[in-house]
């Protein structure tokens, strides 16, 4: 693999050895960047053009205070961290668990902002290094952002858990859940990214089959009655996103 530009910076320390500073290390240096690390909260750190933070959101203030000095440009990965202590920002529009392979960045989008013009300017060399397609996302807008994207990964875990739970209080076997669940599951998102969510809705509510949903919220409440808050409150958003097709039908 070719190093980057000499133009532009090269050595990465990357400060936080949790979940997605492993695994962004091991993705930048096999892209040809000199990266040390991750560095976690004992090591030395060292002198480099730029240091990223990967460090829990809450952390980044300290961090940057003890980075600071010893980089060129300093920056985050958090996605609703605004840029107080920090030159730019990089946001990998992904789940990371830590054990990914580092071509995970390819073809994911990845947020960046930066100070200046030349902090963004290495925010965006850095994901195109990735291989991952930057867009900007200013601070203003950037707890927002990270809303929807915490809806889209970390509240649909929510979502598919309870409907693991609805089902083994149904009777299906526990460890037989996720694989029945999980074809009707990736369909559902497949639909949902070529049409989005209006034109993939089917099922009882689409239908204005009342009674149908009626039955489902009475096992629901049955068996499982601590979801049945949440069973409500989704079949109000899935009612309010299937009125408009129901109207002009
Ligand atoms: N994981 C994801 O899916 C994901 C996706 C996009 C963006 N991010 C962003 O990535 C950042 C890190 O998230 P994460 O999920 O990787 O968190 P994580 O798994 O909790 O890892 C954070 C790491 O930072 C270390 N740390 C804390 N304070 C430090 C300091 N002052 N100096 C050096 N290391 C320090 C922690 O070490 P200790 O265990 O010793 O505290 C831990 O190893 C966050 O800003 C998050 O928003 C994460």
């Amino acid at each position: 693999m070719s190093a980057p530009s000499n133009i532009l910076p090269t050595t990465v320390a990357v400060i936080g050895a949790g979940r997605l500073g492993g695994v962004l290390a091991r993705a930048l240096r096999q892209a040809g960047f000199d990266v040390q690390g991750p560095l976690d909260r004992e090591d030395r750190i060292p002198a480099s053009e730029i240091a990223l933070l990967c460090v829990p959101d809450a952390e980044i203030a300290a961090a940057a205070l003890a980075a600071r000095q010893h980089a060129t440009f300093l920056g985050h990965v958090s996605g609703a961290t605004p840029l107080d202590d920090v030159d730019f920002s990089i946001h990998p529009l992904q789940t990371f668990t830590g054990a990914e392979d580092p071509d995970v960045f390819h073809g994911i989008g990845a947020a960046v902002a930066g100070r200046t013009p030349e902090a963004v300017a290495v925010a965006e060399r850095l994901a195109h290094a990735l291989g991952a397609r930057p867009f900007r996302i200013d601070d203003a807008h950037r707890a927002g952002y990270h809303a929807s994207a915490s809806i889209a990964s970390n509240l649909l875990l929510a979502v598919l858990d309870a409907a693991e739970r609805v089902a083994v209080a149904a009777g299906i076997r526990p460890d037989d859940t996720r694989d029945l669940l999980a074809p009707l599951v990736t369909r559902t998102v497949q639909n949902w990214v070529r049409t989005g969510a209006p034109a993939a809705l089917t099922g009882p509510i689409a239908r204005g089959d009342a009674l149908t949903v009626r039955r489902q919220r009475d096992a629901v409440t049955a068996g499982t009655p601590e979801l049945t808050d949440l069973f409500d409150q989704l079949c109000d958003s899935t009612a309010a996103l299937a009125e408009p097709r129901r109207a002009s039908a």
